[in-house]
């Protein structure tokens, strides 16, 4: 379902290739997340000086938010290469032995939604990370051997969109651990003007500044819709993007004021209409909505509860007055139900 969905943050086919012309080289050049990048720049600083290896770097935040590219400049300043893998791809402890065994001293490298690493995986990874070694046991029973193999010293970065789903040990082994946080329709117009500079597409001040507080807070949305709104412009406009293009682009691809699309709404509108407001379980808005509950945790969420359109509670996600406003819903005097003994689960009366 989220494939076909046009404000989806996660990253699709047509992506891949804008993004790797788009991606920011350097500090300089990516935009915001002023505090990760200035913590991340002195510790480059400190570790080119001593010749050392960076400190393993946990990066977790929504997808489209600067990950990928963040880890990619961090290489770039530190000068060792990059590589790149992720959580599922490494099924076997083998196969994390022969990317270790790769690495060159103070190489980085890069695993992708690390929360996807299995147990046996994640644990060997533990001693990699603490002892710069990798202990392979030979032979099985009583007379089963290990062998330590010693590693050169090396820089994990791993990035997830699901930090709550690693393990305290595991969490406790990054030196740096890095939220990336969501940006401001300011830093994002600074952004799609810096992408509608390389693509050649010329675009007012006013209108990158409307494109940007309705691309929720997502630089790879941002540009995405840059694109989109572009071929608009080309076809009813004289190619170039004003207020009165962006507005009818981000109208027809049904994205509201807020950057909320249709899925946005209607996941309000049922919290609204069929639970009263909240609490309720995300398991439950799930079902109502016909959508995965981890996209509405890991896409959808985070932008609404930005928004302070809906928050979470221990007994389930309320719907906020914003969002009523927004709707132009009535707020019911009382606020959200309150409700006793169960969770909104319980609660699904139409
Ligand atoms: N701070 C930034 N400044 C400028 N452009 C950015 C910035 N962050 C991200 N981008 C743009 O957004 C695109 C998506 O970023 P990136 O791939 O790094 O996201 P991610 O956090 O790794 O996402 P995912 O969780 O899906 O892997 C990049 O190609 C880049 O063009
Ligand atoms: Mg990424």
């Amino acid at each position: 379902m989220d494939d076909e969905r046009f404000i989806s943050s996660s990253m699709n086919a047509a992506d891949e290739e804008i993004e790797t012309s788009l991606r920011p080289k350097s500090f300089d050049d990516y935009i915001g997340q002023e505090k990760v990048k200035n913590n991340l720049k002195i510790f480059i600083e400190a570790c080119k000086k001593r010749r050392d290896a960076l400190d393993h770097v946990l990066l977790y935040g929504p997808p489209g938010l600067g990950k990928t590219t963040m880890s990619h400049i961090i290489a770039n300043e530190l000068g060792v290469s990059l590589k790149i893998t992720s959580g599922p791809a490494i099924e076997r402890a083998g196969d994390l032995a022969a990317i270790l065994t790769n690495l060159e001293e103070n190489d980085v490298l890069f695993v992708d939604e690390i929360h996807a690493l299995n147990r046996s995986v994640e644990e060997k990874l533990y001693s990699a990370m603490e002892d710069f070694a990798f202990d392979i046991v030979l032979g099985k029973g009583p007379a089963a051997k290990t062998m330590r193999i010693n590693l050169n010293k090396f820089t994990l970065i791993g990035a997830t969109t699901r930090i709550g789903m690693l393990t305290g040990p595991f969490r406790d082994r990054f030196g740096v651990i890095c939220r990336l946080e969501m940006y401001s329709p300011e830093e994002l117009s600074v952004i799609i003007n810096r992408s509608a500079k390389i693509l050649n597409i010329e675009i007012s001040k006013e209108a990158s500044l409307e494109l940007a507080r309705r691309s929720r807070g997502t630089p790879r949305i941002a540009n995405r819709l840059l694109k989109r709104v572009r071929d608009f412009a080309e076809v009813i406009g004289k190619g170039v993007i004003d207020v009165e293009i962006v507005d009818k682009a981000l109208d027809f691809l049904e994205v509201d004021k807020c950057g909320l699309d249709l899925i946005d709404r209607r996941m309000l509108q049922a919290m609204i209409s069929k639970f009263h407001g909240g609490p309720v379980g995300l398991d439950t808005i799930a079902a109502a909505i016909n959508e995965d509950a981890v996209t509405i945790e890991d896409v959808i969420e985070p932008y609404l509860l930005q928004l302070g359109y809906i928050a979470r509670t221990p007994r389930g996600r309320i719907v906020l007055k914003n969002a009523y406003d927004h709707l132009g819903l009535k707020y019911p005097e009382q606020g959200p139900k309150q409700l006793s003994l169960f969770d909104g689960s319980e609660n699904n009366d139409d």
